[in-house]
């Protein structure tokens, strides 16, 4: 089992979770105050005691922690159940080509980075500079930023990349790129767009339709969690009804 370093990020389970770097040395919460320097040297799965007496499991973080619990959000992101389909249904592996419009938060970015890498690169463009900091410094805190080239352009003046893997666009006015990412996709390669309303998904469909595109669908993804005891069990009462609808198109 490995040994934590001063350098290590660590996953905190207990009361709250948290995500935090070794090196920040005293961490306050409100179940207490946790001493992180006493973690270096020790194995990633120990347990450790807050000031208030308070238990937490040290892990090592993995990305869907980072992306639940670090990862800085200023536009919406695309949740991880949608960000899931996208990677299943376009086989998204190690050594893609990929470009991204917007970067936004950078969710989708760095949980596509983390699956292309070592090989593989995110090309992503970001309009908007807020957006486009924000972005960089979430980017930086992943460890991924080897695998991500981000740009603070718009896609819409083009992009000089070519024969790449997948295009993901989830942006307004995502039909007017739809005829510039069929250029830079190689044959078989797959268009992805992400839409919030279904108004959208019509003028995107309208616009593949007119470019070299087969195996067109359009989905959404309902996820639904269960309360399970040992009596009576049932689908927990709410949900998250609704997030965008992903449109997949493959160029020929
Ligand atoms: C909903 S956010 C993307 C969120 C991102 N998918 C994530 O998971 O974090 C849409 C982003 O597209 C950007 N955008 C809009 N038009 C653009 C353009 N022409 N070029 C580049 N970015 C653009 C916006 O500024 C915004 O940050």
């Amino acid at each position: 089992m490995e040994k934590i370093t001063n350098s290590d990020k660590v996953l905190l389970l207990g009361k709250s979770d948290f995500l935090v770097d070794v090196s920040k040395g005293l961490f306050h919460t409100n179940h207490g105050t946790i001493n992180l320097s006493k973690l270096v040297g020790k194995k990633f799965g120990v347990k450790i005691k807050s000031s208030k007496g308070e238990l937490f499991y040290v892990l090592r973080p993995n990305i869907n922690d980072f992306l639940d619990k670090r990862l800085a959000r200023l536009p919406q992101i695309i949740s991880l159940k949608d960000c899931s389909l996208i990677a299943g249904y376009t086989g998204l592996s190690s050594g893609y080509r990929v470009v991204e419009a917007g970067t936004g938060s950078a969710f989708l970015t760095t949980f596509m980075a983390n699956l292309v890498k070592p090989d593989g690169k995110i090309f992503t463009y970001e309009l908007r500079t807020d957006f486009f900091k924000s972005a960089k410094k979430n980017i930086d805190d992943s460890s991924l930023s080897a695998f991500i080239d981000a740009k603070n352009k718009d896609v819409s003046k083009g992009f000089r990349e070519k024969d790449v893997d997948l295009v993901v666009l989830d942006m307004i006015g995502a039909e007017k790129i739809v005829s510039k990412a069929r250029k830079a996709l190689k044959s078989g390669g797959f268009l992805v767009v992400y839409s919030p309303y279904i108004e959208q998904v019509k003028v995107v469909c309208a616009a593949i339709e007119m470019e070299s595109f087969v195996d067109v669908r359009t989905i959404e993804c309902l996820v639904r969690d269960y309360k399970i005891t040992r009596d009576f069990s049932r689908p927990n009462t709410t949900m998250l009804a609704h997030t965008g609808y992903i449109t997949f198109a493959r160029k020929v």
